[in-house]
This record gives C-alpha cells, sequence and structure tokens, in this order.
C-alpha cells in the first residue's frame, strides 16, 4: 500500500464527509434567511445581529457562521468578529437573479431521506417511484432547473430548432411531457402570449402545484396542466413536443418515442432537453458526470425501474443511447441542436 495515495484519498473522503453535513447547513441557512440576510449587509454582522434580524438562536447561528467559515461560504473578521459574503457567494445563493445553488442542496439533501428505500431496491431490484421520494426533492428539482431554462429555454433553445420559434410566435400547439412543476411550459407561455400549452406529468402532486404557478402567473387558460403518463397523453397535432430532463427518468422511453410521434403534426418537433453527458463512463469522469452518475443512482435509474419496461436509461445516457431510443420509436431525424455545460438539446421530427 502506497501510503501517500492512502492519505490523498483519507483527505478526499474527509472533505466529502464533510460536504455532506454542509449540505445539510446550506438547506438550514437557506431556509431561515441567513444567506438573504448576510448578502444585505456587505459590510457583514456579528452572530447576535445575524440572529436578531433572522429570529433565530444566537448560539446555533454562531455554529453555522463557523461551519460555513471554514467551508468558504462565508468570510470571518477577527477584527470585527463579523461575518459575510463574497459578491459571487451571494450572487450564487441569495440573488433571485443568480442560478439559486440551495436548490441543487434541496435535492441532495432529500436523496439522505430515501436512502432506506434505495438500498432496499438495489436488492429488490424494484426501482423507487418518482413520487416516492421526500417533496423536498421536487422543490430542490424546481429551484435548480429554474435559472437554466429561463436563461437558456426562449434565448437559445427553441431558436435551436427548425422553424419552431416562427410557429410559436404565430400560434401553436405544446404538449411538456414530464413536466413537474411546470417551470419549462410556464417560461414558454410567457413568451409565447399566441401558443396554447399543455403539461404531462404522471406525479398529481407535482400537476397541482403547475397549476397554481400558471394561475399566479395570470396564464390560466392558455398553460394548462393534467395528470398523464408520457405513453397515453392525449392530443393530436401539437407543433411541438417537450421534454425536459425527465426521458431519462421514463420507464419505457422507446414507447414514450412512439406515442410522441403519433401526437405530433406530420411537420412537428420534438424537443428533448438531457442532462449533458458523453457516451462512455471514462469519458464523463468529471464533476458534472460525478453529479449526475449520484443523482441517477439515488433517483433517475430506480425512477424508470419502478415503471413498465424499466429500461433506466440513466442520467448520463450519452446521445448514441438517445438516439437509439427516440429514432426506434419511429422517428426518421434526429440531431444535437445545441447545448450548455448542463444539458444536451436535441431535436427529433417525423
Ligand atoms: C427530473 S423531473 C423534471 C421535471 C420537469 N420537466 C423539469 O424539467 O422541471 C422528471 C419528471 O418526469 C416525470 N415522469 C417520469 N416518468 C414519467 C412518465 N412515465 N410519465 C409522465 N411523467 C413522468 C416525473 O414525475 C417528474 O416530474
Amino acid at each position: 500500500m502506497d501510503e501517500e495515495k492512502l492519505g490523498n484519498f483519507m483527505n478526499r473522503a474527509l472533505n466529502e464527509a464533510a460536504a455532506t453535513y454542509h449540505a445539510a447547513l446550506v438547506v438550514v441557512g437557506d431556509k431561515l434567511g441567513l444567506y438573504k440576510t448576510l448578502a444585505k449587509h456587505p459590510q457583514g454582522l456579528t452572530s447576535t445581529e445575524l440572529a436578531r434580524e433572522t429570529d433565530t438562536a444566537e448560539r446555533n447561528v454562531r455554529e453555522w457562521l463557523a461551519s460555513q467559515t471554514v467551508g468558504e461560504y462565508v468570510i470571518h473578521d477577527p477584527e470585527t468578529d463579523r461575518y459575510s459574503m463574497s459578491d459571487e457567494a451571494a450572487f450564487a445563493l441569495a440573488d433571485p437573479n443568480g442560478p439559486d445553488l440551495a436548490g441543487l442542496f434541496y435535492v441532495a439533501s432529500s436523496v439522505h431521506r430515501s436512502e432506506e428505500k434505495v438500498t432496499e431496491a438495489f436488492k429488490t431490484g424494484k426501482g423507487v417511484g418518482w413520487g416516492e421520494h421526500d417533496p423536498m426533492m421536487f422543490c430542490g428539482v424546481e429551484r435548480f432547473f429554474r435559472p437554466g431554462y429561463a436563461a437558456n429555454l426562449v434565448q437559445a433553445w427553441i431558436p435551436a430548432l427548425e422553424g419552431v420559434e416562427e410557429k410559436l410566435l404565430r400560434g401553436a400547439t405544446v404538449a411538456d411531457v414530464g413536466c413537474g412543476h411546470g417551470i419549462t411550459t410556464i417560461i414558454m407561455g410567457q413568451a409565447f402570449p399566441k401558443s396554447s400549452f399543455i403539461g404531462f406529468d404522471f406525479h398529481a402532486p407535482s400537476v397541482d402545484r403547475a397549476n397554481r404557478l400558471a394561475a399566479e402567473a395570470g396564464l390560466e387558460g392558455r398553460v394548462k396542466f393534467e395528470v398523464a403518463s408520457a405513453k397515453d397523453f392525449p392530443g393530436s397535432g401539437y407543433d411541438l413536443v417537450a421534454c425536459f430532463d425527465c426521458l431519462h427518468d421514463m420507464g419505457d422511453p422507446q414507447g414514450t418515442s412512439s406515442h410522441v410521434l403519433s401526437t405530433m403534426d406530420s411537420d412537428g418537433s420534438w424537443l428533448i432537453v438531457e442532462p449533458f453527458a458523453n457516451d462512455t463512463l471514462e469519458e464523463n469522469l468529471n464533476t458534472v458526470g460525478r453529479l449526475y452518475y449520484s443523482a441517477s443512482t439515488m433517483i433517475c435509474t430506480p425512477a424508470s425501474l419502478s415503471q413498465e419496461v424499466g429500461l433506466a436509461l440513466g442520467a448520463q445516457a450519452g446521445e448514441k443511447r438517445i438516439r437509439e431510443v427516440v429514432k426506434g420509436g419511429g422517428f426518421s431525424q434526429f440531431r444535437r441542436a445545441a447545448e450548455t455545460p448542463f444539458n444536451l438539446i436535441y431535436e427529433a421530427k417525423p
């Protein structure tokens, strides 16, 4: 055994154990408004001031601040005993126009609540359904995904599709399948007032939330949500069908492909957004791959295995596998239309 390599491995594992605790503390800080309050005071706050302003107990807040300082989310000034956040940390964690990274930590914390179910599913092979996770996960997914959709969907992804933007501007019909909380459906609804949108998801609590969000956005009537599975959602002649970050979660994505094709206009487009992934494990040995393989093991793969067929593509399926599934369902054209560091954007046409 190489002592230096052992030391490096131990160091890495200790860091990760520390980060795992830290994940819970990010959620605590987010829920109690600790980051937002710190961000409002660039000159810094003492633990007593932060506790007073957030109506929390000083001793707990002081320990949280110490952990945040070691984790480099917060800066401590030993002269004044004040704590502050860098502009960058404040943007990432506390700015409504930032990436809202806390959402990612809600998802990360939620998988610990599902660990017993997932461990059991490894033995039975039966999977864990999407709806069996703690609701914290659905809220985390909504928050983590929203900034990426808000920044890219209307600005870059739709324009990358063949003639779709023009159709949406003129007035088109769109189905958003596996829509979750309907963030994408609502973003498109706001951008294209002459078009009508319907979101489908088989998880009823998500559909309820999506309908509430659409009502709050004043889109009721033109942006609707219904409970339906990807293989039997109703409607026909759709100009655009979209699947955001959900095809790999489905038990039978090829069956979904066939059904999507049967509901589309002959000149329609299927927009498929998937997590960024290369085709082989070795090509995915990076931070994004690490995040997504872990999420996939805890969430996506068990979700697919819990459904009929249980193809279990996994979140790191890669373009080659997605192409096979889409073409296997009967689509004749498939291409990568765009990409970001986190997503691959495909277009399929009949
Ligand atoms: C990671 S979430 C993505 C939600 C949403 N598209 C977004 O990007 O925010 C995956 C969604 O796929 C849905 N889903 C998985 N399998 C499905 C199926 N067979 N039919 C319909 N919805 C499904 C889940 O209920 C969940 O809402």
